[in-house]
């Protein structure tokens, strides 16, 4: 069993030499729905295609440090057979692994949902630690619109990500809490703001009441934007403004960093928004702060391959290119012209 000490060392690990987090966990059907979208045979064969283009990138391991997975990669191998367990290992590539089982309906909550996946989580996390597994991932999901969210809504995820938080923490895993509060909709970067803010003391609070030790875990948050349909459309200086002002609030010095999602940005936004939060409160910030996405790193790759090998190199080159885009984010260097 590992102490605080060993699940700080992860998280800073995880944060450590400017890298990123990719999240590469996508559930079956999300996986199956993008591949759709391109033509891309819906099989698992397909799937494990897809993850070992990704696992085998060359200098991936320059911009990454860690690699979220769906349950289904971790019993993949490559076509010569090797595990992408041991692919990752090699690449000194920290393994994770998405826990929470997808949202539902919120009862009585019509239009917000909660996520599930907390019964037998301590039995799987002890097996994902045995299997090399050292952090992990569950997502929340709040919706913007008039009336939402609700505070019962807000109050049902944070108490669910802390208690998975705490269980991670109990078999020597380190958690990614990562509550997201959607773009969808017209609302302005002024509601998203302080939803996020609302979301995240809450979650903060229920970290807290349940004694997870913040060192020892990585918040996964959304950006401060306004809705993909809010006729003002704020710029990056504003946005980068917003979103550090928002968790200077709310989020403590002590965690063992920030990790963004892109939430269904596009690519050059998400690094030239990471990009402007660096390069103007990078010396004041008092966490690493970096990304953990999976669509603003992997979209363009996919649309590469399209599922044929002979795209293989090219889908590759396209990833590094953003996992690389974004590192260089990270350290304020990001050049979109690139
Ligand atoms: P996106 O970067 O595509 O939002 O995905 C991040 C993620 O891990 C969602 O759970």
């Amino acid at each position: 069993m590992m102490n605080n000490q060993e699940l700080k060392h992860l998280a800073e690990r995880l944060m450590s030499n400017n890298k990123g987090i990719l999240a590469m966990d996508e559930s079956t059907g999300t996986c199956d729905k993008r591949f759709k979208a391109l033509g891309i045979p819906q099989t698992e064969e397909y799937r494990r295609k897809y993850r070992q283009m990704i696992v085998t990138t060359p200098q991936l391991e320059e911009s990454i440090s860690g690699a979220i997975l769906f349950d289904e990669t971790l019993h993949q191998q490559t076509d010569d057979g090797q595990s992408f367990l041991t692919i990752l290992k090699q690449k000194d590539i920290i393994a994770g692994i998405k826990v929470d089982q997808g949202t539902i309906p919120l009862s009585f909550f019509p239009g917000e949902t909660i996520t599930e996946g907390l019964d037998g989580l301590t039995n799987r996390m002890t097996n994902y630690y045995q299997m090399g597994l050292r952090f992990a991932k569950w997502r929340a999901v709040i919706h913007i619109d008039s009336a939402l969210p609700t505070k019962t809504c807000i109050a049902a995820n944070a108490y669910t990500l802390a208690r998975y938080a705490a269980i991670c923490q109990e078999a020597g895993i380190v958690p990614i809490v990562e509550p997201e509060v959607l773009m969808d909709g017209s609302h302005t970067m002024e509601r998203c703001a302080a939803v996020t803010q609302d979301v995240l003391k809450e979650v903060f609070n229920a970290l807290y009441e349940q004694k997870v030790f913040l060192e020892g875990m990585i918040l996964k948050p959304n950006m401060v934007l306004p809705g993909l349909a809010c006729p003002e459309q704020n710029d990056t200086e504003t946005i980068a403004y917003e979103t550090i002002s928002c968790f200077l609030k709310v989020v403590p010095a002590a965690i063992g960093g920030i990790a963004f999602l892109s939430g269904g940005q596009s690519p050059l936004l998400a690094s030239e928004r990471l990009n402007m939060m660096q390069l103007r409160y990078g010396s004041i910030m008092p966490w690493p702060l970096t990304f953990s996405f999976s669509r603003a790193i992997q979209q363009p790759a996919l649309e590469i391959w399209k599922g044929d090998d002979k795209n293989v190199a090219a889908a590759q080159e396209a990833l590094a290119h953003r996992a690389a885009g974004n590192r260089a984010a990270r350290l304020a260097e990001y050049n979109p012209a690139s």
